[in-house]
């Protein structure tokens, strides 16, 4: 089953619940942590996590581009993470082997998310732990950015080791996904994806959400 997880960066943020409450037939919220050190970017952290989960009942897909994801794991998690993911190049193999575990013992959901420039075969040392991968189809930081074609392919070569390896593990595509590109996106292989300025730059979110669902 194809999920879709609308992303709050491109929601206006004077209005966020309005904005949630618009996305609600989407599978999960997808929400994006940047620290202007592992991306070139400053977004929104554990206070605004803390007040979207107690606003809905979706399940919360945090995205944590941030060095040393280790060190929020247990904060992200109580702050109501329901899937946490970090970032391989965002820290040695002994770190992002201890940050899955400690998504594990905080009971969340363990993703690991591949920049444009990892290889696909990066994940094999993690593979069996994991719940989700998600592979970024442009340079994370910016939302509003045009999908890296080529990244489909990266997409192809991870869906083939998740079917060797761990075929229950969900593949998430982020990153300039829109209505025209959304079925190559699945047919890569992806059966999550998000979706920021294609969903929240639509006046009907409902029908932004089913486009991308059945494109
Ligand atoms: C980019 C973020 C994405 C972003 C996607 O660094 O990880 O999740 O919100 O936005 P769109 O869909 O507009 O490319
Ligand atoms: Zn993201």
């Amino acid at each position: 089953m194809i999920k879709i997880a609308p992303s709050i960066l491109a929601a206006d943020f004077c209005r966020l619940g309005e904005d949630i409450a618009s996305v609600r037939e989407g599978d999960m919220l997808h929400f994006d942590v940047m620290d202007g050190s592992f991306v070139p970017n400053i977004s929104f952290g554990i206070p605004v996590l803390k007040s979207v989960r107690a606003f809905t009942d979706m399940t919360l897909d945090v995205h944590l581009m941030i060095h040393d994801p280790v060190r929020y794991v247990e904060r992200f998690a109580a702050a109501g993470a329901d899937i946490l993911s970090v970032h391989l190049e965002a820290d040695t193999h002994q770190g992002t082997a201890q940050a899955l575990d400690e998504m594990e013992r905080c009971g969340v959901k363990r993703a690991l998310a591949l920049r444009p420039i990892s290889a696909p075969e990066a994940i094999l040392p993690y593979v069996d732990r994991l719940d989700m991968v998600l592979v970024m189809t442009v340079e994370p930081g910016f939302g509003g950015q045009t999908l890296i074609e080529s990244q489909l392919e990266t997409v192809r070569r991870v869906r083939a080791l998740l079917d060797r390896y761990n075929p229950a593990c969900d593949l998430e595509v982020d990153g300039g996904v829109t209505p025209e590109n959304a079925g190559r996106v699945k047919a890569a292989g992806a059966n999550v994806l998000v979706a920021g300025s294609a969903i929240f730059g639509q006046a009907d979110r409902s029908v932004a959400i089913r486009t991308l669902r059945e494109a």
